[in-house]
């Protein structure tokens, strides 16, 4: 009787400690970091960036994982299933928030299913095509797209991902309708507009700097008001008078929700330091993108920062009569 209470009270231990003593010696094993668009592409480079600098800050390797497809919904799906333990992170951007407009079945719900963790970056958009475009600058590119829109490809990776959201603002701002040609991500829809497969892109600084840079694509204008500062010669669309069309893209770090409290706050340390990384700022700096400051690397700012896109972007869409299914 009395090894059956004994053997029944240290059960009951194990069962009330056992969590907490995980939570206690996280990470004890390596991390999964879900990036759920194609390798290569702009939320690739900015994934693997801050999975080296995470992994740093705690001493555990960080494996970045790129289960693509549906606009990041799939790779999002199977973060929402993993256990809340903090082996399993997911980095994403505005298709967070615009999949469940998109998409009737979605098998998650992006506030539900999820415990934010904090924001990590906030990056510009730019046009650009395949090198042999028949317009020489932004003027000669305006008159073309207007007046041949049917015949113009438009690469993007799924409807409501930050390359199909710029490409419909776009369309809209200068009324005209492409011919849409949709990828798992921007990086295997950036290999076809080198190959001169596909016409035309507007996708995130991360994904096509080197590219421009490298004079293997045409960048016509930078999305928005504002000239980058890597391409100061590039202008922005806005000179053009081609009135609202701007759009930044911010990406986030979650975790599955019920994530224990010791593991989100070791989880938001490591992405504060790794924001406030001197050589992150700079390789981002490189792709024309800014870490956002250590108190926005925070879940409270990645929270509030959903809800605004989850409830300003989404009028757009609904507006466009766009849905996935
Ligand atoms: C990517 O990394 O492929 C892009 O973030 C996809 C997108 O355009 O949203």
């Amino acid at each position: 009787m009395k090894k059956n209470l004994l053997r029944a009270g240290l059960a009951l231990c194990v069962a009330l400690v056992g969590p907490w003593a995980t939570a206690q010696d996280f990470p004890s094993r390596p991390i999964t970091m879900v990036m759920p668009y194609a390798p290569g592409g702009p939320g690739d480079a900015i994934t693997r960036l801050f999975a080296g600098a995470m992994q740093k800050q705690l001493g555990q390797q960080i494996v970045v994982d790129n289960p693509a497809g549906a606009s990041g919904s799939i790779g999002t799906a199977k973060v929402a299933r993993a256990k809340p333990d903090g082996y399993t992170l997911l980095m994403i951007h505005v298709s967070h928030a615009t999949n469940t407009a998109m998409y009737k079945n979605l098998p998650y719900h992006p506030v539900d299913d999820f415990e934010p963790i904090g924001r990590a970056t906030i990056g510009p958009m730019l046009i650009v095509a395949r090198n042999d475009f028949p317009a020489k600058d932004l003027k000669e590119w305006l008159s073309y797209v207007k007046t041949n829109a049917p015949k113009i490809s438009l690469a993007h990776a799924g409807v409501g991902s930050a390359s199909h959201l710029c490409g419909l603002m776009m369309m809209n701002a200068l009324n005209v309708k492409f011919n849409e040609i949709p990828y798992k991500g921007t990086g295997p829809a950036l290999t076809d507009l080198l190959g001169g497969q596909v016409d035309l892109m507007c996708d995130q600084t991360s994904g096509t700097v080197p590219s421009v840079k490298a004079e293997k694509i045409k960048a016509y204008a930078a999305v928005g008001k504002t000239r980058l500062s890597g391409l100061p010669d590039l202008p922005a669309i806005a000179e053009a008078g081609v009135q609202g069309f701007d759009i930044t893209i911010s990406f986030g770090l979650y975790a599955p929700k019920g994530l224990p409290k010791p593991v989100l706050d070791t989880l938001t340390s490591a992405l504060q330091k790794s924001v406030a990384d001197p050589e992150v700022k700079q390789r981002l700096d490189a792709m024309g993108v800014t870490a956002v400051s250590p108190d926005m690397a925070r879940p409270e700012a990645l929270r509030a920062h959903l809800k605004y896109e989850m409830e300003s972007l989404n009028s757009l869409l609904t507006k466009a009569g766009v849905k996935a299914n």
